[in-house]
């Protein structure tokens, strides 16, 4: 769905930077599995907290395109990084890149991975198993071959409330059915008034259908740790 997050735009960089994600962290890792590779892809870039830690902390020539389908959250990735990234209001299902990327990464964007225990699953903003393989699709038609695809990792959605900078209290509550599909309801509270409320659904793919999937587009696991997750594009 499109402008997903406009509900949760105008709070969302208040709740992440309060914990929520390290993207000094994430930019680290991504530099280090970058390597060589100049042309890269942000997945759902959001307000632009990644990118902007990656291109502070990496290489002056790096070349960074960022998508994402919500426009409130593209005007403060504009606002933030300027002219160092070039910056694309799409959505996965209907992106028209050119086949240049060396890399392509989601933090927490539109694929991700879940981990608890010795479990993993894929998470996937897209509901249907059909639209994941027609947007992963896509993206391997705009990475080369032998390029990589980044996935952060992160543990399992659950209820969670927590008080931010300035005294609001932001609430997390998660409901799942049996085919995996999480419905998140995000609160943020002032003084005890609710002064929004977004919802998102996810889908989690179990490990085995997640690497079916991946693979028939064109993408197989290479590397894993607990931070990021590789996939070569064959
Ligand atoms: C949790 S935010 C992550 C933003 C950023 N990567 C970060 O770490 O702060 C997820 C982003 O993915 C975008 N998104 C979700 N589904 C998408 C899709 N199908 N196509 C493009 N962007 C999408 C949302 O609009 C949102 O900005």
């Amino acid at each position: 769905m499109p402008d997903s997050y406009a509900d949760l735009s105008r709070f969302y960089d208040l709740v992440m930077t309060s914990g929520y994600y390290d993207y000094d962290a994430y930019a680290r890792a991504l530099l280090a599995r970058i390597g060589t590779g100049r042309d890269v892809l942000e997945l759902g870039v959001g307000t632009g907290l990644v990118a902007d830690r990656l291109l502070a902390l990496g290489p002056k020539d790096l070349r960074l395109t960022g998508i994402d389908h919500t426009d409130s959250m593209l005007a403060q990735a504009r606002d933030r990084l300027g002219d160092r990234a070039r910056l694309r209001r799409e959505g996965v299902l209907d992106m028209s890149l050119p086949a240049a990327f060396d890399v392509a990464y989601s933090v927490g964007g539109v694929w991700y991975i879940v981990e608890e225990g010795k479990e993993s699953w894929l998470s996937s903003h897209l509901m249907e198993e059909e639209d994941n393989e027609s947007g992963l699709t896509n993206l391997a038609a705009a990475i080369r071959p032998g390029g990589s695809l980044l996935l952060s990792v992160q543990g399992p959605h659950r209820r969670a409330d927590r008080t931010l900078p300035g005294g609001m209290v932001y609430t997390q509550h998660v409901e799942v059915d049996p085919e995996g599909r999480h419905t998140k309801d995000y609160f943020i509270e002032d003084q005890g008034l609710v002064v929004t409320h977004q919802r998102l659904r996810f889908r989690l793919f179990p490990r085995e259908t997640a690497d079916r999937l991946l693979g028939r587009c064109g993408f197989h696991l290479q590397e894993s740790d607990g931070v990021l997750w590789r996939y070569i594009r064959r």
